[in-house]
């Protein structure tokens, strides 16, 4: 299929890894021209020569903590006028919701529900003026269905889902359209990292843990940041433009409900 985005642009935080990076990697398939994101620079080199393998373009990078002002700015200065916006960042670390102390709350707050609002506010004006624009959100399966430890990533990702359910339906009749994925568990640096340290804190082997969690995901497998990118580069694509304000759930049936 092909999804009428080549030669657009777009902004994809947090694309060094993991699930940004498959965004990112389906975009440039789709002949999207890319600014990418991230702390480590390694990392950041690495996703640009596959982009660039893949699409012929290199992509804008910009080294940067996504939550700073001064990030945020240096996207904005190297792509001011996307037509996709993908919202990614780090999530809060694991932490009993006794010990989050205020700093930490607030920083959580600003990671998954400032940052993108932020970034959204800045975009969203050229979108309505060209009447093309897409902006994806990635959150958490945790916003529908609470995952112990995470609450306070839960929280945020909550807020932003609720502020942006208003703003989805007040820019939809200029085809700007804002959508959210929800990820259960996907194959990514941060789910090995989170059964490593499981592992280590309760004493059993890396295995265990990973069955564990397998055992509750009727696909039996994690998700890959492939398939979490294609499903990014459908809602970025033109035939996208009537699925909005929507929250959609990507957990291999992990989720029991009927509907
Ligand atoms: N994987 C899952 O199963 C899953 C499930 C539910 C929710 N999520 C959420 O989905 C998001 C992505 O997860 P992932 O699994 O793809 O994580 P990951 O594999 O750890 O990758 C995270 C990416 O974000 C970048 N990053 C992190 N903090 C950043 C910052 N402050 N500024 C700029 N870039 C930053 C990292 O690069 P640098 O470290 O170099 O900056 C890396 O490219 C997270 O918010 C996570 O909580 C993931």
């Amino acid at each position: 299929m092909d999804l009428g985005i080549a030669g657009r642009k777009a902004i994809v935080c947090a694309s060094s890894r993991g699930l940004g990076r498959g965004c990112a990697l389906a975009l440039a398939e789709a002949g999207v021209h890319l600014t990418i994101n991230g702390r480590d620079e390694k990392a950041l080199e690495e996703t640009a020569q596959a982009i660039k393998k893949l699409s012929g373009h290199s992509p804008h990078i910009v080294r940067a903590d996504v939550s700073s002002k001064e990030g945020q700015a240096a996207l904005l200065k190297a792509c001011p006028d996307p037509d996709i916006l993908v919202n990614n960042n780090g999530g809060p670390p694991p932490k009993n919701f006794r010990e989050i102390d205020r700093d930490a709350l607030l920083d959580g707050v600003v990671q998954n529900m400032v940052t993108p609002i932020e970034l959204i506010q800045a975009v969203i004006n050229t979108m309505i003026e060209r009447k093309f624009g897409r902006i994806i959100n990635i959150t958490s399966s945790s916003v529908r269905t609470p995952l112990q430890g995470l609450d306070l990533s839960s929280g945020a990702r909550a807020g932003l889902t609720g502020f942006l359910a208003g703003v989805a339906r007040e820019v939809a009749p200029d085809n700007v359209t804002i959508n959210a994925i929800l990820p259960g568990m996907f194959d990514t640096d941060r789910i090995k990292s989170m059964v490593a340290k499981q592992s280590q804190s309760r004493n059993v082997s890396e295995e265990t843990v990973r069955n564990e969690r397998l055992a509750t995901i009727p696909a039996g497998r994690f998700g890959t940041p492939e398939e979490f990118g294609k499903m990014c580069a459908f809602l970025a694509s033109i035939h996208a433009g009537f699925i909005t304000g929507q929250n959609i759930l990507m957990d291999g049936g992990a989720f029991r409900s009927s509907y």
